[in-house]
């Protein structure tokens, strides 16, 4: 592939063999290689016109990694305060040679559009509430890694799903993988019709506590309060009584279950301090797992050598 603008571009094969060349590039790191030749004069652009912690940074530590240029532009302090369009920063991309721009963008669709102003690879590094397919490989990487499997793993993703790009792309992508998925939270946060346009194969629960003993993952999503109105959301402390993972309920897991949450996390509301800090959590190895998966991604669709 070209893009990887949404989970929906990954068939199974393609994904497994990123999630392999993931566990290789973290292989390589272990055994010390710093720094790969791989993608020497090639050029990686940033594209951040959205606030980022995790996943700007393991991108960046990604292509250096691999011993590529990297630009980082965030739109903050650049020409897009002007009002300069989107198309107009492609261009200017363009014209600098990008080989891959990596876009986060507040706009569901923008990697789509961008992939049709550059000659360079787009990465989608989260567009608006539609996808975020790296965190869908590097959570999916990390529960391979953990349980040794993804075919027949029944994943629990619990929360704020209407609102949620690593949602719908860990749907599109776990369901390609055999994995079992139940959507769970408040019926105003998971709405049916988003749910089945999701995947048809996903079931739906509104009550977290009978979900939980027969879940191998259980993931928990940040209660996206910037894209809340007072209808979805009654009150913070209902939420977190109803959905919020706290030790009581994580008890009700089976032994080998873990945790995980794709950050960053609303500690207290959506998941305790104990839960997120405890040796079931993944959540700090999902961080490290976005940086091999990333070298993954970047390194398939440039054709490193
Ligand atoms: N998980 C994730 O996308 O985190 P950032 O917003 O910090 O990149």
């Amino acid at each position: 592939i070209k893009h990887l603008r949404s989970a929906a571009d990954l068939d199974a094969a393609t994904a497994t063999l990123i999630l392999d060349t993931a566990a290789e590039m973290a292989a390589l790191s272990g055994r010390e290689v710093k720094k790969l030749p791989a993608l020497r004069g090639r050029t990686v652009v940033n594209l951040f016109y959205e606030d980022s912690t995790r996943t700007r940074i393991s991108f960046e530590a990604a292509a250096k990694r691999l011993s590529a240029d990297v630009i980082n532009f965030s739109a903050k302090g650049s020409s897009v305060s002007k009002g300069e369009s989107l198309k107009d920063t492609a261009l200017t991309l363009q014209a600098m040679g990008a080989d891959a721009v990596v876009i986060r963008h507040s706009a569901s669709g923008a990697p789509h559009r961008l992939a049709n102003w550059v000659d360079g690879s787009v990465v989608n590094a989260g567009d608006g509430t539609h996808e975020h397919p790296t965190q869908a490989l590097l959570d999916a990487y990390t529960m391979r890694s953990r349980l040794g499997r993804l075919d027949g793993l029944k994943v629990a993703i619990v929360g704020d799903v209407l609102h949620s790009r690593v949602a719908r792309s860990n749907v599109l992508l776990l369901t390609t993988l055999g994995a079992d998925v139940t959507l769970v939270g408040p019926p105003t946060l998971i709405p049916l019709d988003v749910a089945a346009a999701l995947s048809k194969s996903t079931k739906v629960s509104y009550d977290l506590d009978s979900v939980l003993p027969d879940s191998d993952v259980v993931m928990m999503l940040r209660v996206q309060t910037e894209r809340m109105q007072d209808s979805y959301f009654p009150s913070a402390r209902e939420y977190s009584r109803r959905y919020g993972l706290d030790m009581p309920r994580m008890r009700k897991l089976p032994e080998h279950a873990v945790v995980m949450h794709p950050g960053p996390m609303n500690r207290g509301m959506e998941i305790a301090p104990e839960v997120a800090d405890s040796p079931r959590s993944t959540i700090v190895e999902q961080v490290a797992n976005g940086v091999s998966v990333r070298m993954a991604v970047l390194y398939l669709l440039l054709g490193g050598k």
